[in-house]
């Protein structure tokens, strides 16, 4: 049985179904703070399997060792914690209570119970602004906001912990810039709000719900002038995570890895991209540029490719297509079925 932390989440659900689909047993263990239990119907709905769900959190530490006393977890797949930066700006305590207190409880619990195999969702925001590109794991690691310092804080105690006891197996995954959904259209990303990530942001504009993208300067020294960024297929990120654990499942030690396609794509091209698959407008502005924001930032996730024998195999128009499908198909997100 395989523990997912933050299991209905977005990268977790789809998550779900690749590992139902490699025939793993898993369980879900989130508080539903940014997730709908809907999701859980709809993994069920592609699959044809249930996973089993608790409405638990992260700081319930009771909560979590009754998870791990009535299921025979072999492994945890830790997506569980807040991500918005903004946020964490302006909340730095309530980031660090949820993400750090969180998964020193999750630790805690894991290791009571001689449950010693993690990966663990870190992302390429602790490279910070990177001195060249692609990036390379070895990279300077450095934080430029509360939300990017859990993820480091989190890496690091990963490794003290290592350290201590090498019977771990321990998978830090940085994500690149996950987007799109299940081909399905089933399950997909749902913000609370104003979408702060720029795919969400696109589909919404396209649907007619926002009137127009504001793309967040057209300066930088980038071919076009605006941002480059890997984007990632959702479905080749839940892949990854199937391979970190098959990885883990027979081998002690701790590495990172970088997710990501190792192509970087500007804001201009996306907005073009989408446009041409879906055959839809995306009016835009162009803005001053966002607080922290860097010019260019993508991957070189050779050490994913050797290693873990991963490899992202979905190009733009795929992720552009359904991340499209899932707002059409949903255009309030879970919402959009739940109260009808
Ligand atoms: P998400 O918000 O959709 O999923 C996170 C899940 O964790 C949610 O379902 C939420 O309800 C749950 N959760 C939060 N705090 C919890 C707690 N205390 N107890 C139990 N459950 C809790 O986010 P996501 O995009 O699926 O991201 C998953 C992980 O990947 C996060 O750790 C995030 O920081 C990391 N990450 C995401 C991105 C991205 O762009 N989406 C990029 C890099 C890293
Ligand atoms: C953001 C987070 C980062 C996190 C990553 C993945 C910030 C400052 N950084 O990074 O910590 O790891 O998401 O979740 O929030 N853009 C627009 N208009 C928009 C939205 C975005 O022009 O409305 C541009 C941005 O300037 C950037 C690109 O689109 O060039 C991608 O932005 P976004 O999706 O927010 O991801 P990141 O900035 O890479």
């Amino acid at each position: 049985m395989i523990l997912l932390t933050g299991g209905a989440g977005y990268i977790g659900s789809h998550t779900c179904v690749e590992l139902q689909e490699a025939n793993y047993d898993i369980v879900i263990a989130d508080n539903l703070s940014n997730s709908h239990i809907e999701s859980i119907d709809r993994i069920y709905e592609i699959t044809g399997k249930r996973p089993a769900f608790y409405d638990t959190d992260l700081l319930d530490g009771e909560g979590l060792n009754a998870i791990f006393e009535e299921n025979q977890i072999e492994a945890v797949i830790h997506f569980g914690g807040l991500k918005a930066v903004g946020e964490s700006v302006a909340e730095p305590l309530k980031y660090y209570r949820n993400n750090i207190a969180g998964t020193v409880n999750l630790l805690e619990v894991m290791k009571q119970h001689n449950v010693k195999n993690l990966v663990f969702s870190s992302s390429a925001t602790v490279y910070g602004d990177p001195h060249s590109v692609p990036i390379q794991e070895h990279f300077a690691l450095t934080a430029t906001n509360p939300y990017g310092r859990t993820k480091l804080m989190i890496e690091e105690m990963l490794k003290d912990l290592y350290h201590a006891d090498p019977e771990w197996s321990i998978s830090i995954l940085r994500y690149f810039n996950p987007v799109g959904a299940h081909e399905s259209g089933l399950i997909g990303e749902d913000p609370n709000g104003i979408p702060n990530n720029l795919f969400p942001f696109i589909a919404q504009v396209a649907i007619g719900s926002r009137s127009c993208l504001h793309i967040f300067g057209d300066d930088y020294p980038t071919a076009d002038g605006t941002g480059v960024r890997d984007y990632i297929h959702v479905m080749d990120l839940a892949n990854g995570h199937v391979k970190a654990l098959e990885k883990n499942l027979y081998s002690t030690g701790t590495d990172a890895y970088n997710l990501g396609t190792g192509i970087g794509y500007s804001v201009l091209q996306m907005v073009r991209a989408f446009e041409k698959v879906n055959q839809v407008g995306i009016p835009y502005k162009v803005m001053s540029r966002r607080q922290g924001d860097i010019a260019e930032c993508y991957a070189d996730s050779s050490k994913a490719n050797s290693e873990l024998n991963w490899y992202a195999t979905r190009g733009i128009s795929q992720m552009c297509r359904d991340a499209w499908n899932w707002q059409v198909k949903n255009p309030s997100g879970y919402k959009s079925h739940a109260f009808s």
